[in-house]
């Protein structure tokens, strides 16, 4: 057991090595979405809230990305179409069947509980307060990212005396 228990501690220990390196660094494709959608001409000129486009924030476990009606009650293809290649591939997908392929790009690691209803409605926490340089995007990004590392979720908690019990993020 002497021999076999640091043994078995260094296996443990490379393979969360191995398991960090992939889960986070490694799986970054580069992501294409379907549309280059501009945050900013929509949050700014548009004046939507974010909630507009992300309907469960304050619902549901995810915020949710918008179904192609939300965009289609502004951009009409009968006056609209050809004039931006953009709102063209919107078009497209306004007459085929199913709904945008958006892609998640903003993410926390695979074992982490988080819930937007409990923060945006509970805890009447901004969009903004976590998600600070959206509004700025004119473009989509192009990797997957985490939203913010351990260490902001534990400060705020700590501030709102919030549980920081590792199991009550980690489950
Ligand atoms: C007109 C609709 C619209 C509005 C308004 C809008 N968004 Fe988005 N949002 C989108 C679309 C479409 C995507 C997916 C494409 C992309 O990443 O740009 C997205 C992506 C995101 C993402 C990345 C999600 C992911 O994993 O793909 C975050 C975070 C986000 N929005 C937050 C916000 C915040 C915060 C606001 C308010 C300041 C906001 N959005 C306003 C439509 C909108
Ligand atoms: C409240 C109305 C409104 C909604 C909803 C809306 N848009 Fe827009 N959109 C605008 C306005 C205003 C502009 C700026 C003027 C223009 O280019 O038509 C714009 C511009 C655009 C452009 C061209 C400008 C650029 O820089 O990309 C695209 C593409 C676009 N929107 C796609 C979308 C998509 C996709 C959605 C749904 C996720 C959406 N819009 C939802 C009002 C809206
Ligand atoms: C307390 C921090 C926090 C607040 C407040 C917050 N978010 Fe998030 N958001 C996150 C985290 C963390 C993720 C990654 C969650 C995951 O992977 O499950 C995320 C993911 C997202 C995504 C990706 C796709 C999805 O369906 O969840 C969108 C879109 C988004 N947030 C929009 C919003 C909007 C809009 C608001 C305000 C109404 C908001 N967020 C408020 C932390 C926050
Ligand atoms: C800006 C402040 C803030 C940030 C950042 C934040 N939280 Fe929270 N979180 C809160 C508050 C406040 C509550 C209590 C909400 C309520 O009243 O139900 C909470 C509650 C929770 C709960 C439920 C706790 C329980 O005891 O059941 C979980 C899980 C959680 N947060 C996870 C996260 C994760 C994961 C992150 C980072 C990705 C994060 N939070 C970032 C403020 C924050
Ligand atoms: C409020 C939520 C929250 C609490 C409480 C929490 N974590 Fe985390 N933890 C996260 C999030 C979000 C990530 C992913 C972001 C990151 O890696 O910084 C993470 C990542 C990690 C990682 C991976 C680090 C890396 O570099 O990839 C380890 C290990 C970890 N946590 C251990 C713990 C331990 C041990 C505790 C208890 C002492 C704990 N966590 C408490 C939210 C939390």
């Amino acid at each position: 057991m002497r021999r076999v228990g640091p043994f078995m501690i260094a296996v443990v220990v490379l393979a969360a090595c191995v398991a960090v390196v992939y889960g986070v660094v490694g799986r970054r494709p580069t992501v294409t979405q379907p549309i280059a959608f501009n945050h900013t001409v929509h949050v700014g000129e548009a004046s939507l809230a974010c909630v507009d486009c992300h309907a469960d924030a304050g619902t549901r476990r995810d915020a949710g990305l918008p179904k192609k009606q939300v965009c289609l009650d502004c951009h009409d293809p009968d006056s609209e179409a050809g004039k931006h290649p953009q709102k063209d591939k919107l078009f497209s997908f306004a007459k085929g069947d199913g709904e945008i392929p958006w892609i998640r790009v903003a993410v926390t690691r695979p074992d982490v509980f988080f819930s937007h209803r409990r923060h945006v409605a509970a805890a009447k926490i901004d969009c903004l307060g976590c998600h600070i340089g959206q509004p700025r995007l004119a473009a989509p990004p192009s990797t997957v990212r985490l939203v913010m590392p351990m260490t902001a979720c534990i400060e705020c908690h700590k501030r709102n005396a919030v549980s920081t019990d590792c199991l009550v993020c980690h489950r």
